[in-house]
């Protein structure tokens, strides 16, 4: 009888189904229509280096690449990387090439918080790893890396960072 059967249904699935990769481990998630991807991230997949700042897509503080192109998580519902291949600052160390970029940063005093620190590198490193760093002139960089905010102000340090990386090739 059909009350007796609506008892039996399967309740409604409580959200949508992800296949996404996340530096490099794939992941089968199941996440809230709203949901963002900063949270899912974070709280989820216990990977605190993208930080929430603004929350509204302006600091940077939050980016991550998302197939390679550097992203607002905070803007991203966790639904839309479906597919998707995420790179947090947690896996730039595995890639060789950037390793030079991260301990650039350290050496020229690239940060001060380190607040919005892993959405800097995360930024610069979406240049290196698409070679696009090699061709910029250093106002080139400056424009490339305005998405990018940092409260205390060591745009110096950040700025020759990235040119001492483009520098090395
Ligand atoms: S927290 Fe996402 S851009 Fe500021
Ligand atoms: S180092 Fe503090 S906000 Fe950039």
């Amino acid at each position: 009888m059909p009350e007796e059967a609506a008892l039996h249904q399967e309740p409604p699935v409580a959200g949508y189904p992800v296949s996404v990769t996340v530096n490099g481990k794939p992941r089968s998630l199941l996440v809230d229509g709203a949901a963002r991807l900063l949270g899912v991230l974070r709280d989820e997949l216990g990977l605190t280096g993208a930080k929430a700042g603004c929350a509204v897509g302006v600091c940077g503080a939050c980016t991550v690449l998302v197939d390679g192109a550097p992203t607002s998580s905070c803007l991203t519902f966790a639904a839309q990387v479906d597919g998707a291949e995420v790179v947090t600052v947690e896996g730039l160390a595995a890639h060789p090439g950037l390793r030079a970029l991260q301990e650039d940063f350290l050496a020229e005093g690239g940060f001060q918080c380190g607040y919005c620190t892993s959405g800097q590198l995360v930024t610069a490193a979406s240049l290196v790893l698409s070679g696009e760093l090699f061709g910029l002139s250093d106002a080139d960089i400056r424009e490339r890396m305005l998405g990018n905010l940092c409260r205390c102000g060591a745009y110096y340090g950040i700025v020759r960072a990235i040119e001492k990386a483009r520098e090395a090739g």
